[in-house]
Parts: C-alpha cells; sequence; structure tokens
C-alpha cells in the first residue's frame, strides 16, 4: 500500500510491527485488556505522528557540555477534542505526548426521530480558534459525525489547516465523504478499509470500538 493514498491523508508507516498491531486489535477472539493495551499502542503513534506535522521554528540551546546545539521548538499551541464516547479512548494518548494539554469533548448521537446525527453538547477551549486541534475519534465510518464535529470547530474560528483528525481506521467513503467538505483537514490514520457493511461498520473493521474498549 502506497504510504498516502489520499491528499491530506497521513497514514503511519506500514510495517510489520503496526500491521501486529492491528491484527490483535481486529481478532474478535483478543480480550478487552488486551484490546485497550495494543489500542492505545497504536493511539500513541497517531499523535506521534500528528505532531510531526506541526510547524516549528529554529531553536538554538546550551547543552551540560557548555556547547550549542541547533534544535527546533513546536510553534503554537494544541488542544484535543474528542468525540464523546469512543475518541474519549484517545485522551489518555495525548497526554502521554503532550503534557497539560487542554482537552475539549463534542457529543454527536443519532437523532431517534431523524436518525440524523445531532449535536447533544460541546465543551471547547476558549482560546480553540488559536491552537493546532488534534480532533479525536477511533473510526471514520460514513464521516457523519466527524463532519458535524469539524463544522463546530470552524464555527468557533478554527482553521481547517490547523485541524488533525487522529482515527485508527477510516473507510474510503469515510474519507471522501470528509474531504469533499473539509479537503484541508488531516485526517491522520493508520488503515483504510475498503467499504462499510449495511448497519455502517467498517468492514473487515474490528466491530464497535467503543463497545470493545468500554465494556466488558
Ligand atoms: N464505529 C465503530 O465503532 N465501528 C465501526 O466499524 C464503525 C463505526
Amino acid at each position: 500500500m502506497s504510504t498516502e493514498p489520499f491528499k491530506n491523508v497521513i497514514m503511519l508507516p506500514q510495517t510489520n510491527q503496526l500491521t501486529g498491531l492491528y491484527t490483535i486489535i481486529r481478532d474478535q477472539n483478543t480480550k478487552r485488556s488486551d484490546f485497550i493495551f495494543y489500542a492505545d499502542r497504536i493511539i500513541r503513534l497517531l499523535v506521534e505522528e500528528g505532531l510531526n506535522h506541526l510547524p516549528v521554528q529554529p531553536t538554538t540551546v546550551e547543552t551540560s557540555t557548555n556547547q550549542k546545539f541547533e534544535g527546533v521548538s513546536f510553534l503554537g499551541k494544541i488542544c484535543g477534542v474528542s468525540i464523546v464516547r469512543a475518541g474519549e479512548s484517545m485522551e489518555q494518548g495525548l497526554r502521554e505526548c503532550c503534557r497539560s494539554v487542554r482537552i475539549g469533548k463534542i457529543l454527536i448521537q443519532r437523532d431517534e426521530e431523524t436518525a440524523q446525527p445531532k449535536l447533544f453538547f460541546e465543551k471547547l477551549p476558549e482560546d480553540i480558534a488559536e491552537r493546532y486541534v488534534f480532533l479525536l475519534d477511533p473510526m471514520l465510518a460514513t464521516g457523519g459525525s466527524a463532519a458535524m464535529a469539524t463544522e463546530v470547530l470552524i464555527k468557533r474560528g478554527v482553521k481547517q489547516e490547523r485541524i488533525f483528525f487522529l482515527n485508527l481506521i477510516c473507510s474510503k467513503e469515510g474519507v471522501d465523504y470528509y474531504h469533499s467538505k473539509f479537503p484541508d483537514v488531516k485526517i491522520v490514520t493508520g488503515a483504510v478499509d475498503p467499504c462499510l457493511d449495511e448497519n455502517k461498520y467498517l468492514i473487515p473493521g474490528l466491530g464497535d470500538f467503543g463497545d470493545r474498549y468500554y465494556c466488558l
């Protein structure tokens, strides 16, 4: 597989190690504690990859041997925004990489009457428009919830170019739909699955991520 199948889709390097991690979390016989452990490892890789794409400025420091080291430092602040509930599983991975990171939440659920996604709740950092935003949701299926969440961010003044949408698996259809609305958002993912089933689950996928991560 090419490492960048679509514009603004940043794929994790498809190493044997990564394929091994996906093999464990996709296996229906994997028990919950292992699912959490190996999903967390992938989440950490996604966060690290997202951080690789943030702008930096040249920064020189003096080392403990009194020598100069010409390095870089990050420009700008970041925050996370998780799409509740499954996206919350990715918050810890972000916290492990970015100390004291601000994390907002968006709750979108299917409206019983219309069967369409509906925004129920948003709690976001006040200064979110000045930040780079890591939008967190482990599965990009149809793209409906992610698009609604991104709309919320944009209404709050966040530029598309400053949004990184991190997910473990996305569908081709979901990527196309999402990018037809937000072509400049970068999707950071480890796997692109070919299709969805009649219940909008990813195929081959891994089932319901939230259930496997949170339920016994
Ligand atoms: N959400 C999930 O948890 N799994 C899918 O396959 C699609 C959406």
